[in-house]
């Protein structure tokens, strides 16, 4: 189906005001496929990517393969025991193992590998290539997986640093979750009773009035007791807040990563430790091709982070890819699949409040967009991409709907005292 530029803003805004919400003011300003102002060779990615921009950029300007100078990239966090959303040092499951999963598409030969529940492995991203260089399959995953990365050169190692094991820990003992519990997509799901009831577009914002118990004192006494539980497992004063809004509100933080040479060939991968305290077994959207990755050396390469469920429901990458194909910019692409992302739930706010999803989108020009359903996590974050195409920069993401996401699972607002108090 061909898709013109009228038929996207035509639908985008009615889907927006289907939704409760105006379109972003920005939504049809950040596109470079429309002044022409693009060149190749590029890198896309995850903000995560940033220090790791300067290296892949050299190596791909000097005739590396599209696929390896990503790789190069987000092999810089998988190796980051600081970077708690990716590789070594990633947040664990709800057991206190990392799992990790990644995919990754080579262009120029149309293949693709793929690895899902990984463990002791660092740099899945590398193992997700040699799934198609050494095996005629496409994924592996869980023991397998890890056993044919040990067989072919990978070694294994301890991926639970001291500070994401803490984090664990503190979850454990807060341990006031229920992952076994029907989620956002079940019919009959309802936000507790004494969460605010409607959208709210701004974090920190008045809210409807809360119904039930004195939320103030409520938020008071678990943060305490959050505070000296972490003190008692010696994580760091200044790292408390972190752990505890990692621990009330769990990550899905990845990376991905599309890389576009002189010649045009162009590739994609994308890594994760995926949802922290996740089930065992668990997989998101980053190891599936498709989802997480997709890249079709005849029109560009597109990735995802974010909400993991959400993206392998509407096939995110494939889905912008096909989009390119048909005609749209990389802009117009990623919000129609973010669109998609909103018809999942007919345009309830209720519900889409608490997804997020953010696609790099990069055409086989040269051409690129960053888009997100929202504008960030808070007020003064906005999501952002890291590009280098002979300069490297951060750009903000263009947000299909303006406001911030609200993390899951829903809680009552905190009050803004204790927020300051307790949490970044
Ligand atoms: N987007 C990463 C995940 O959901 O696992």
């Amino acid at each position: 189906m061909s898709f013109s530029r009228r038929d996207f803003v035509k639908t985008s805004v009615l889907g927006a005001v289907a939704a409760g919400l105006g379109p972003s003011a920005e939504a049809a300003q950040n596109d470079n496929a429309q002044s022409g102002s693009y060149k190749r060779p590029i890198i896309i990615c995850a903000h995560n990517g940033f220090n790791y921009l300067e290296d892949a950029f050299a190596f791909l300007k000097n005739g590396g393969d599209t696929l390896d100078a990503a790789l190069r990239v987000v092999k810089g966090p998988e190796d980051d025991p600081n970077d708690t959303s990716v590789g070594l040092g990633g947040i664990p499951n709800e057991e206190g193992v990392v799992e990790l999963d990644a995919c990754c598409m080579h262009g120029p030969t149309r293949r693709a590998g793929s690895v899902g529940a990984v463990r002791n492995i660092k740099n899945v991203s590398m193992v997700s290539k040699a799934v198609f260089e050494h095996t005629g399959h496409v994924m592996l995953v869980g023991e397998g997986a890890e056993r044919f990365a040990v067989d072919v050169g990978f070694p294994r190692e301890n991926l639970l640093t001291d500070h994401s094991r803490k984090i664990w820990l503190l979850w454990k003992e807060y341990h006031s979750r229920d992952w076994w519990g029907p989620g956002l997509t079940d019919p009959h799901w309802q936000p507790p009773l004494d969460a605010p009831q409607q959208a709210s577009p701004q974090k920190g914002e008045p809210q409807q009035p809360e119904r039930g118990k004195p939320q103030s004192q409520l938020w008071r006494d678990r943060y305490r007791r959050l505070e000296e539980h972490a003190a008692a497992l010696g994580i760091a004063e200044e790292d408390r807040a972190e752990a505890i809004h990692k621990v009330l509100f769990p990550p899905t933080g990845t990376i991905h990563c599309s890389a576009l040479n002189e010649k045009g060939e162009i590739s994609g991968c994308t890594t994760t430790s995926g949802l922290a305290f996740k089930l065992p077994g668990r997989c998101g959207d980053s190891p599936i091709i498709g989802a997480g990755c997709y890249t079709d050396q005849d029109v560009g390469s597109a990735g995802a982070t974010g909400s993991g469920e959400e993206n392998i429901k509407v096939a995110g990458a494939h889905t912008i890819v096909e989009n390119m194909r048909h005609g749209m910019s990389p802009h117009e692409a990623g919000m129609d699949a973010l669109q998609r992302i909103v018809r999942t739930y007919n345009g309830d706010m209720n519900r889409l409040r608490f997804v997020d999803m953010i696609y790099y989108v990069l055409r086989k020009d040269g051409a690129y967009a960053g888009v997100s359903l929202w504008e960030g996590y808070s007020a003064g974050h906005p999501h952002t991409i890291a590009v280098h195409d002979g300069s490297r920069r951060s750009e903000v993401a263009t947000p299909l709907f303006k406001g911030f996401s609200q993390d899951f699972p829903p809680e009552p607002k905190v009050p803004e005292e204790i927020r300051k108090q307790y949490l970044k």
